[in-house]
């Protein structure tokens, strides 16, 4: 493999750390799943409007591609090689009264980990074998749930396009085809393996084999982010009795997106701020300084509508769950006060 093409307007961070000189040092290593760098880095490389642009196969991969992934890891959550992970899953130590009590601005909270099944490959390097495995482990184990969480699970092959459209527009299921998932190889054998698990009120959703191998959500209308999380935290402790997953102490839960590492948690409101976002600049410095990124309501990349945004924590790693919620509370308060000020 050669160095490959990257346009000097490449704003990714692959592009910014792939030197020639860090290319040369990977080019020929593998992890023992046989996970390359042109695997790692052909997301990045075929989507160039990408912000991050590389995968990890497999745990091995943050190691044997250090080089690379140590400096995007550095700038995406400032976090060093030196640091080490806390995890703080206690709902007790969240200051987070519901900040629209009246319903005026939040039209809903989710929030959501990632997980993959311990000693197994990560989604970009897994073999249909193995991920079926994982689908029939991570069913077997939600099985179990009970009370709030009791549910069904819906595997994707044999779904209708209705309600699998339909899920999608309701903002419950994951997209089909996503081009930066289908370049590192994470939608390989689709729709096998993948599928949706839920309480009758979609209050705990569980997905399956998407970009990680379980995505755990809670989500619910209005703004009160104190009881999804306390639901958040129940579900994970419980499937966590079922099912060992993938995590050390230095980069907390491995997840195939080096974003989403750590605490591998979004924690995000759908708000309305439509006078706010008529200034882009002064909406951007709010969400810098509380450390939050800002997405369209059909989540990532898509567009806003009707002045409804998805605002959560940017940073995941070397901060405890308990603080990447409280980024995006504090957040969210700033904003609205910002926007009842207009
Ligand atoms: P992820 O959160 O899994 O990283 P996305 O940004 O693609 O990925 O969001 C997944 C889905 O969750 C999308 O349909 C998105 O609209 C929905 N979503 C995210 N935040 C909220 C929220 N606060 N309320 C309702 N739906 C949400
Ligand atoms: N690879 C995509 C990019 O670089 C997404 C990165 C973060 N999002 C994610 N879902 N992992 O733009």
């Amino acid at each position: 493999m050669n160095y490959p093409k990257l346009p000097k307007e490449c704003t990714s961070l692959l592009c910014k750390y792939l030197t020639p000189q860090v290319f040369d040092a990977l080019k020929d290593k593998k992890t023992s799943n046989g996970f390359t760098l042109e695997q790692t880095i052909n997301s990045g490389v075929k989507n160039i409007d990408s912000g991050i642009g590389v995968y990890a196969g497999d745990e091995e991969s943050y190691m044997t591609f250090s080089a690379l992934f140590d400096p995007i890891i550095k700038e995406y959550h400032g976090f060093d090689t030196s640091d080490t992970h806390q995890s703080n899953l206690n709902p007790d130590d969240l200051n987070a009264p519901n900040p629209d009590p009246k319903g005026e601005y939040i039209v809903s909270t989710r929030i959501r980990v990632g997980r993959n099944v311990d000693a197994m490959p990560l989604g970009p390097a897994i073999s249909k074998e193995q991920r079926d495995e994982v689908e029939a482990r991570v069913v077997e184990g939600l099985s179990t749930l009970k009370g709030e969480l009791a549910g069904s699970y819906t595997p994707l092959l044999g779904m209708s396009k209705e309600v699998q459209e339909s899920l999608i527009k309701d903002h419950f299921l994951f997209k089909e085809g996503d081009r930066f998932l289908d370049a590192v190889g994470l939608n390989r054998n689709w729709p096998e393996g993948r599928g949706i698990y839920h309480n009758s009120d979609k209050t705990f959703l569980v997905w399956v084999n998407e970009e990680d191998q379980l995505r755990i959500i809670s989500m619910q209308q209005g703004g009160d982010i104190k009881e999804v999380f306390t639901r958040l935290v129940t579900a994970i402790k419980s499937i966590e009795s079922e099912v060992t997953f993938a995590y050390n102490d230095h980069l907390g839960y491995i997840t195939s997106c080096p974003t989403n590492l750590g605490t591998a948690m979004r924690a995000s409101v759908h708000i309305a701020l439509p006078k706010l976002a008529k200034d882009m600049d002064a909406f951007k410095t709010i969400t810098d300084k509380y450390h939050l990124q800002i997405r369209g309501i059909h989540g990532e990349h898509s567009q806003s509508e009707g002045g409804v945004y998805d605002i959560s924590n940017r940073r995941r790693l070397g901060i405890t769950e308990v603080e990447a919620v409280q980024d995006m509370y504090d957040g969210v308060v700033a904003l609205i006060e910002a926007e009842k000020a207009l």
